[in-house]
């Protein structure tokens, strides 16, 4: 079987991968969490993982009633590097939900005719409607990081996007959306495990592009483009939440009790709701 990208991923793991990944990957146990400043140094167990998970799937599905019934309108835009889990914690939100109702957009590049228009003119046009919860897999945050890393705008462009994108958002709270910004935080060996495993995987091919190739090598600068976007754009009508990502299970987790507790929906129950749990999800000093 011929791999995708000619095995670059796995030719980069054995030829340029800083020492420290390599090794790390080398001598890890599938469970063991491979970030060395992560709270905890194993995955979160799977029975315990479920139990929580069908609590909240419940109140999920409430809420979509009430969001529904009193025609909220609710939008969240899921934001990290590539494998960060962005698609998997998408799915587990709406896996009991109402597709009608429950939207992800997942747009691709801009096409001619958008490149010529207003940078969010293409996002707005995915707002959810009254009743509706729409999911951004990536967002108009593409201008703050991909696109700098990979020089698909200006410098002018970008300068123009963070002039704009608190006041953007604050329009839209103040219109009434509900706006949650999850920045999904994945570890530099944890992504090149997963990156692996999507190579081999021939159900998991589709997931690698040509970006997370040449990606690979550009980790520092990745960080230092999310480091200013988070900072540019952290602010009280629209905060990050920041989500350590290395543990899928517990970051789902996370990211769905986040939602949850902020919405004031009819019969909640506080105890599924549960609390967060603060070494897994915060604001952007917990990025790193
Ligand atoms: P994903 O991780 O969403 O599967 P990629 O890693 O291939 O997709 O690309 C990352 C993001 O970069 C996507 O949102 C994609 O639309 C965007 N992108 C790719 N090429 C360009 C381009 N030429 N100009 C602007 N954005 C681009
Ligand atoms: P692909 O490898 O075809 O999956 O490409 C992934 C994305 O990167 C697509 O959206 C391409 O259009 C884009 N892309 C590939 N090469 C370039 C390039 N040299 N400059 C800008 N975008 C590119
Ligand atoms: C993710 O895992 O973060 C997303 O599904 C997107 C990707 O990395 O291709």
């Amino acid at each position: 079987m011929t791999l995708p990208f000619d095995g670059a991923i796995s030719a980069f793991f054995e030829n340029d991968a800083p020492e420290e990944i390599r090794n790390t990957l080398k001598r890890a146990d599938k469970d063991e969490i491979l970030s060395s400043s992560y709270p905890y140094s194993e995955e979160m167990k799977k029975k315990a993982y479920q139990k929580e998970m069908d609590a909240l799937q419940i109140e999920l599905v409430k809420m979509q009633r009430w969001a529904k019934a009193t025609g909220q309108r609710v939008a969240m835009v899921f934001e990290g590097r590539d494998a960060a889990g962005k698609g998997g914690t998408i799915k587990r939100f709406r896996e009991n939900l109402n597709p009608r109702g429950a939207r992800v957009v997942a747009l691709s590049k801009p096409s001619d005719t958008e490149a010529t228009q207003w940078y969010f003119q293409r996002y707005i046009d995915h707002l959810p409607a009254g009743g509706e919860i729409v999911f951004y897999d990536r967002s108009w945050y593409n201008r703050g990081v991909v696109e700098k890393v990979f020089d698909f705008c200006t410098e002018a462009q970008r300068e123009h996007f963070f002039a704009q994108v608190v006041e953007f958002e604050k329009m839209l709270v103040e219109e009434g959306i509900r706006v949650f910004k999850f920045w999904l935080n994945v570890g530099r060996a944890e992504q090149l495990r997963r990156f692996m495993d999507r190579e081999r995987d021939p159900l998991k091919q589709w997931k690698l592009s040509w970006i997370d190739v040449e990606g690979l090598k550009k980790w520092d600068a990745y960080s230092a483009a999310i480091s200013e976007t988070l900072s540019r754009s952290h602010c009280p009508e629209a905060p990050w939440t920041v989500i350590r990502s290395d543990d899928k299970k517990r970051a789902r987790l996370a990211a769905i009790r986040h939602v949850l507790s902020h919405l004031d929906y009819e019969n909640k129950d506080e105890k599924a709701v549960g609390a967060t749990d603060t070494k897994i999800a915060g604001g952007p000093e917990l990025w790193e």
